[in-house]
């Protein structure tokens, strides 16, 4: 349990962390400082990056997560709200990050390659809404994790 938990929080982490550095960090400031012919490949060598974590992230997070709940706790009845309402947000997050994954990230990268710059921003803008939505239910669902326990 202390080695599930412990690649669970990590992996929580990795993904909320590192969506909320591209969100409310790099995006204003690459917004500000750079033209489109530069900034839409940054946001692709950035993502091409980052999006591979997110694999191994979330993947680990559904591992790590199943198994604590039915390889320890003994299954969903055994377990309290808090844990069922992680299982809903972790189900929706994934769900988001595949949608970004396969329709607008692939369209940004269509985009740049035949550097279709307003096209591109239409993908960008989609990826930076549901980037900040999926930031969201990250923080929601790690205070929920961690603090659950103790409320219900
Ligand atoms: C399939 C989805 C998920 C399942 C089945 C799941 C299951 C669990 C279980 C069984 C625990 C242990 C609860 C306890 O010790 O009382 C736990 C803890 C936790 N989970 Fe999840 N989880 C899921 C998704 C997520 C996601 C998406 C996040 C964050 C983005 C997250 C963050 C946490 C945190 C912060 C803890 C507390 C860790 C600690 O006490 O050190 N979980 N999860």
């Amino acid at each position: 349990m202390s080695i599930a938990i412990t690649l669970h929080l990590l992996a929580a982490v990795i993904w909320v962390g590192g969506m909320f550095f591209a969100h409310q960090v790099l995006r204003p400031i690459a917004a500000a400082q750079l033209e489109p012919p530069l900034r839409q490949p940054l946001w692709v060598g950035v993502f091409n990056r980052f999006f591979p974590w997110v694999w191994i992230a979330f993947i680990t997070i559904l591992v790590t997560g199943y198994w604590m709940l039915f390889g320890v706790f003994g299954g969903m009845a055994k377990v309290g709200l808090y844990v069922h309402t992680m299982h809903g947000l972790g189900l929706l997050m994934v769900a988001i990050f595949l949608y970004v994954y396969f329709v607008p990230f692939a369209g940004l990268k269509r985009a740049v390659a035949e550097q279709a710059w307003p096209e591109g921003k239409k993908h960008i803008d989609r990826i930076r809404d549901l980037v900040g939505i999926n930031t969201i239910l990250g923080f929601l669902t790690i205070a929920i994790g961690a603090g659950g326990r103790f409320l219900v």
